[in-house]
């Protein structure tokens, strides 16, 4: 009987070197890394980046539930699990290929030392270089104990189970420097850093609260980044709201984050995030509470643009979600299905816009919080869906005015002239098109601003203030508020003229 195929495995030298271009960098492949260990239920993940020229290694070792023998060689072959199978809910992963693909996309060398509670240590080893030197094609997996020195090997003694991974030959990392080239030593440095950066931001959830892990880069503890803000007082979370899909539910939870005048600088600068405030708008999805997208507008027809920057939106899916919502190898992209399109997208529009009035309007909030309403010049009101802008009439400037005219009629028809006529339209084109050319009020006319603050002052006193407060109500107003120093100085020199009459 003659055979109607024939087998077309592929050679091992050549899948290998085409997988190691799947398109990680060092901190989505470690973050991958990082899964299997979250998913193995360790508790303490190390990660150890050493310099060492062409001798430099990462070594990624957990206290997880380790593998046997058996369950290492299954784990070692490229889809070591169908994508199809059920995974178990808090599982992170879906292709049977992270730890290969990640780690190979790094090194040309994987040796992978486990051992559980009940087994002996056991290694495997992906040595694409002895691989390529048989010149045969076989998946040769190394497995013989002596691979590692006894130092290497001494390393999962102290635990009952766990794993631990190591990484030779970094050719993508290390390239061909000597181990005394400080530039290239400065860029592993670096890389160090970005990792630190991206795992704080991927695993923030798992860092913080009961049942929280911990990660520890060459020896330090990684701090969470929380992109929401959540424990500062004036970060406004919304409502969520749970969306049907094909029977899968998805929790999205929008954020308006605090205007910066609300936080102090260095909250502001930690919370730009890894790549900065622009950036990091958007949709933040996670799968099994772990980050795959950190702040995208997911293709909905929407750009990131300054003025949306405090808007962060919170997607929670759960692994059974994934074919629906076409998560890729790397855990770096999902795309919602469309049955959700119009759903995120409104979504995303309320909270684009509640977030889009703090940024420019931050007077409401402060107005609100202050409970005082004479704070600002301008007031923003919305009738019927549409925005408006009007002159605050019981700023004190414009009371004195208003009331020191005996004819009022034109000043009104003035007033209501200038509302009806800024040019709101050509304002949020230029600012969205360069957000930083806008002058500050009163940028480089400190003069101007004193004597508009003197105006007002008066005003207020006119008003019936006591001074003391009058001045103290400046400090709260715009924009004098932003020149804290001008109006201390200005608050030195009435408590002096006070102190002189006496
Ligand atoms: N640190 C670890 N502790 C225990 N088991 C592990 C560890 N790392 C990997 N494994 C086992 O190896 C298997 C293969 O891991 P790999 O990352 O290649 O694929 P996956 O996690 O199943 O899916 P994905 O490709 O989506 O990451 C895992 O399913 C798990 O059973
Ligand atoms: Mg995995």
């Amino acid at each position: 009987m003659s055979i109607d195929y024939d087998l077309a495995s592929p050679g091992a030298a050549e899948l290998f070197e085409s997988l190691r271009a799947f398109g990680y960098d060092l901190p989505t492949a470690l973050a991958d890394i990082i899964d299997n260990s979250i998913s193995a239920e360790a508790k303490n993940i190390w990660i150890d980046m050493q310099w060492d020229g062409q001798g430099s290694r990462v070594l990624i070792r957990d206290d997880g539930k380790g593998m046997t023998g058996d369950a290492l060689r299954q784990a070692m072959k490229p889809g070591s699990l169908s994508p199809l199978a059920d995974r178990a809910a808090n599982d992170l992963g879906r292709f049977g290929l992270g730890m290969k693909t990640a780690s190979i996309s790094q090194c040309r060398c994987l040796t992978v030392l486990s051992k559980t509670k009940a087994s002996e240590p056991a290694l495997r080893r992906w040595d694409l270089d002895y691989i390529a030197n048989t010149g045969t094609g076989e998946w040769r997996l190394l497995k013989k104990m002596d691979l590692l020195s006894a130092a290497d090997q001494a390393l999962l003694a102290p635990q009952k189970s766990g794993t631990i991974l190591f990484w030779d030959r970094l050719d993508s990392l290390v390239g061909s420097a000597g181990s005394d080239d400080e530039v290239a030593q400065k860029h592993f440095r670096e890389r160090a850093d970005a990792v630190k950066h991206h795992l704080s931001m991927v695993f923030h959830r798992f860092l913080k609260g009961r049942g929280s892990i911990k990660i520890h880069m060459n020896g330090r503890e990684i701090e969470p980044w929380d992109p929401f803000l959540e424990d500062v007082d004036f970060t406004d979370p919304q409502s969520a709201e749970l969306l049907v899909a094909d029977g899968e539910k998805v929790e999205v939870k929008p954020f308006i984050l605090p205007h910066h005048s609300r936080i102090t600088a260095d909250q502001h600068q930690a919370a730009a995030g890894p790549k900065g405030w622009n950036a990091h708008q958007g949709f933040y999805i996670y799968r099994n509470r772990r980050l795959l997208v950190a702040g995208d507008w997911l293709g909905l027809g929407m750009q990131k643009e300054e003025h949306f920057k405090l808007a962060r939106i919170r997607i929670d899916l759960a692994n059974s979600a994934d074919l629906q919502w076409q998560i890729d190898v790397k855990k770096s992209r999902a795309r919602p299905p469309a049955a959700l399109r119009r759903d995120l997208q409104r979504i995303a529009r309320t909270t684009r816009a509640r977030a889009s009035s703090i940024y420019r309007h931050r007077g409401k909030v402060i107005q609100r919080q202050l409970g005082d309403k004479q704070a600002f010049l301008w007031t923003h009101l919305i009738k019927h869906g549409k925005s408006f802008y009007k002159i605050n009439r019981d700023h004190p400037l414009v009371r004195k005015v208003l009331d020191g005219t005996e004819e009022r009629a034109p000043l009104q028809a003035l007033f209501s002239l200038i509302e009806q006529t800024i040019p709101a339209p050509l304002i949020v084109i230029n600012n969205a098109e360069t957000p930083d050319a806008f002058g500050q009020p009163f940028e480089g006319a400190a003069s101007e601003l004193k004597k508009a603050m003197e105006a007002v002052f008066d005003a207020m006193v006119e008003g019936g203030r006591d001074k003391a407060e009058a001045a103290r109500a400046l400090l709260s107003m715009e924009p004098f508020n932003n020149h804290p120093e001008i109006v201390t100085a200005f608050l030195d020199e009435v408590a002096r003229a006070a102190a002189a009459k006496r």
